[in-house]
């Protein structure tokens, strides 16, 4: 089996060993406002803020070859011109690795007694990369080459970048200065912000006009200065502006040299835009190069970066005997979910950083999987998101990082969306205890003079659920639920139409969910003790309408939700039976069995036990639970999108990893430690063997990955940016390893088969320390221990 790289626990890295991995296996940069993708030959962009509107770098999804685009240093020794990270001349090189670490990425490569090192990373809370160049002599003779840098930059708008050729080929304006090429488009009118290639060293020589430094009809694999091993100092006025620096070098044998470049981005006051007519205000940019462009300066940035993952990474480990299990947890799951939280699902390899921004129901869910690294991150994010919520708990189902203002560019209506809300909260507030946020103003869309308390805002939200049942007092389920995919009022035969954002035929709908009534159940429950919790101390009439609103739920799914041997999926508009054995296709539905049995409902009437026992029978495949059985064979139009898919890809029978954790989860808390365990190594790609059929990053989980009935089932898709990456945290920390955050402290009940059931948990909460050694002996049971500050060593054996 051909394998691609390996992980280096120690480091925290993943070590790509050879550059042609089947898809372009990438890493993120940044922490804050500057954000890079970087792939393991150096393709990717960066942006700040938005990837859609503060886009720096150009990148081209779709092209041909695949990652086109990045950064790249060309090296041209003699005759041969190659790349550290291979592409894109593609010259085979002597020695290649990539080392994806912890917001840095490191790509090595050597040919012909040369070997260039470059590391990239952007230091916290700055706002650029930074790209250290080392190259040395590994031979025996003296060398003389040149090497090249090169970036092109995007026209700051993504979108607009791609289609309005009219104006763009125009407007592309630059300034060259001794310490760094600067790129100015639009900055003369009402762009304040500009971005710069600077580097430590003379250089000899530059371009900033991509025809001159590429040739019309090459590619970035034949640029024709630096085939020719010149430049052509030239000046960009409209077309394709780039930056590339040329320096003419010479090493004795053993000597190196190291080049630092600094790629930012700056934004100015309007009042301090120019320091002459036309030209722009370099201060912040100059300081950028001071801090960061010596030995001294990336070394200290870069030890600053070490330490804020260290710290991140030491709040909670695992020491135990199955080393993808502690990989997973204590480096790769929380890495991701730290990711997920930064971007949502804006730009990834399959995410345009165009089309989405920061998902309602996907921010509130990322929520779990860093509410115990960076509390004070998700108290603002949790604002952030209550904010566009409409003053009927409706809400816009993504807004814009950069005005933080709600849209309906992805479609509106989820009817789950608002439950998140509480979900998040409830999160945040049993790691922190805080419950001050409760009380904090929040507007409704923004619109200030309409804030409520956060509180409110979690009312309204149970609310908009009560507020919209449907005639079997199920809820109803709008446009979609949490499966974007699954439109019973969507009736689209238009294909120029998107199902997500089509007009729906929701009046006089019949469509209910099961999902939302499973999410509503558990989320209602957790609703109410909250409310009762004397932090909060909630009117107790209103907790009371809470849980019998719960109960309510929880009786129309027992009468109405229930096939048999499954929970039932939906009803249909006309209040046909979706995901029922009476059902041809589509008679079983992973969402509903994950959302009922988390929820519990029916429990002690065997239902949970049953509902698990028919996803396993008729879900499980070798990489995992499946969405749906049997596969849409066709399009259905009453059903829409879902059935668009092929069999076994995305939302029709395929892995979809987010909801995997939902039924292991259920089946945690009905103690079946086995399933659990089986379910959650399927899914982990730490225990991916086949890298190639795998296909995308090992070290990641996907959103989706190809179902038994796909043509090349286990192949992912979609990695990164997924709830998956929260989900299984939650349900690896909380429900495996068993350490529940709760109101006043950590309730411990893990499920775990008895052969992995002896570990070591380290877990800062607040302002305690807990070290715990935990013995799993089969025989079950939890134990609560009460909050107390400082460092604490407990033994536990249930
Ligand atoms: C995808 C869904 C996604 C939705 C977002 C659909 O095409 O299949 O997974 O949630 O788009 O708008
Ligand atoms: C991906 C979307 O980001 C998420 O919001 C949705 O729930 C799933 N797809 C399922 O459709």
């Amino acid at each position: 089996m051909t394998q691609f790289g390996h992980f280096d626990d120690a480091s925290r890295e993943y070590v790509i060993t050879r550059p042609d991995t089947p898809w372009p296996w990438i890493n993120y940069l940044g922490t804050r406002d500057f954000f890079s993708l970087i792939s393991n030959t150096a393709g990717g962009y960066c942006f700040c803020r938005d990837a859609k509107f503060r886009r720096i770098l150009r990148y081209r999804y779709n092209g041909v070859p695949m990652d086109a685009g990045g950064r790249y240093f060309y090296i041209k020794d003699g005759d041969t011109v190659w790349n550290p990270g291979w592409k894109p001349c593609k010259t085979p090189l002597d020695a290649y690795e990539c080392r994806h670490g912890m917001g840095y990425t490191r790509i090595i490569g050597e040919k012909g007694g040369l070997r260039a090192e470059v590391l990239f990373f952007v230091p916290p809370d700055a706002r650029c990369e930074i790209h250290r160049v080392k190259l040395t002599n590994t031979g025996k003779n003296r060398k003389s080459f040149q090497l090249y840098s090169f970036v092109e930059w995007c026209l700051w708008n993504a979108s607009t970048d791609m289609e309005n050729f009219q104006r763009n080929l125009s407007t592309g304006e630059v300034e060259i200065e001794p310490d760094a090429l600067y790129h100015k488009t639009e900055y003369r009118e009402r762009r304040d912000h500009y971005a710069f290639y600077g580097v430590n060293r003379p250089y000899d020589g530059f371009d900033t006009d991509r025809e001159t430094f590429m040739g019309m009809y090459n590619g970035f694999e034949a640029p024709q200065q630096v085939l020719a091993g010149t430049s052509g100092n030239t000046v960009a006025h409209g077309w394709s502006p780039i930056a590339s620096h040329r320096f003419d070098l010479e090493l004795e044998p053993g000597a190196s040299e190291e080049l630092i470049f600094v790629l930012g981005y700056v934004k100015n006051p309007q009042e301090a835009k120019f320091t002459a007519p036309g030209v722009i205000n370099k201060a912040q940019a100059r300081k950028l190069l001071q801090v960061y462009g010596s030995p001294a300066g990336a070394d200290m940035a870069f030890a600053t970066l070490k330490s804020y993952w260290d710290d991140i990474l030491s709040r909670f480990t695992v020491a135990s005997v199955v080393p993808e299990l502690d990989r997973t947890v204590n480096i790769w799951n929380q890495y991701q979910c730290m990711i997920t939280f930064f971007f949502s699902r804006s730009a990834s390899y399959f995410e345009s950083g165009i089309g989405r921004g920061m998902g309602f129901r996907d921010s509130n869910q990322d929520l779990a999987g860093i509410v115990h690294l960076i509390p004070e991150r998700a108290r603002q994010r949790i604002l952030d998101i209550a904010a566009t919520q409409f003053p009927d708990g409706g809400c816009y189902h993504q807004y814009q990082p950069l005005t933080k203002r709600g849209n309906n560019d992805i479609g509106g209506g989820f009817n789950d969306d608002p439950l998140w809300l509480i979900f998040g909260t409830v999160a945040y507030i049993k790691e922190t205890g805080d419950f001050g946020i409760l009380h904090e103003p929040v507007p409704f869309d923004n619109k200030p003079g309409t804030e409520e308390s956060l509180l409110e805002h979690l009312k309204i939200s149970f609310a908009h659920v009560t507020d919209n049942l449907g005639p079997h007092g199920l809820p109803l389920i709008g446009r979609a639920d949490w499966n974007d995919c699954l439109n019973l009022n969507c009736f689209s035969d238009n294909p120029d139409e998107s199902f997500q954002t089509t007009e729906n035929k929701t009046e006089g709908s019949k469509a209910e969910s099961l999902m939302i009534a499973g999410l509503f159940v558990a989320e209602g429950k957790d609703f109410a003790e909250l409310l009762s919790h004397p932090a909060v101390a909630a009117d107790p009439k209103y907790v009371a309408k809470v849980r019998s609103a719960v109960s309510a739920m929880e009786a129309a799914v027992k009468a109405h939700g229930w096939d048999g041997e499954w929970f039932l999926r939906a009803y249909g508009y006309y209040g046909d039976k979706i995901g029922s054995n009476e059902n041809e296709e589509g008679k079983i539905f992973i969402e509903s069995q994950g959302w009922c049995t988390m929820a519990r409902i029916g429990a002690e009437e065997g239902l949970c036990d049953k509902a698990l026992d028919a996803a396993v029978k008729h879900l499980e495949c070798e990489h995992g639970l499946v969405l749906n059985a049997p596969a849409y064979t066709r399009y259905i139009k009453d059903y829409g999108e879902i059935s668009s898919y092929p069999q076994g890809y995305k939302e029709n029978a395929g892995i979809f990893c987010h909801n995997n954790p939902w039924v292991i989860i259920g089946e945690a808390m009905a103690g079946r430690a086995d399933d659990v365990w089986r379910h959650y190594c399927k899914i982990t790609p730490a225990f991916t063997k086949d890298q190639a059929l795998r296909k995308v990053e090992p070290y990641v989980f996907c959103q989706m990955v190809a179902g038994r009935d796909a043509a090349r089932p286990g192949e992912g898709k979609n990695s990164w940016l997924t709830g998956t990456a929260a989900w299984t945290w939650k349900c690896v920390s909380e429900f495996i390893l068993g350490i529940k955050p709760q109101y006043d402290g950590l309730l411990i009940e893990p499920c775990i088969p008895v052969a992995y059931g002896t570990y070591k948990v380290r877990r800062r909460f607040r302002e305690a320390e807990y070290e715990l050694n935990i013995h799993c002996t089969g025989r079950g049971g939890k134990q609560f221990i009460p909050y107390k500050p400082g460092r604490q060593t407990i033994e536990i054996e249930l």
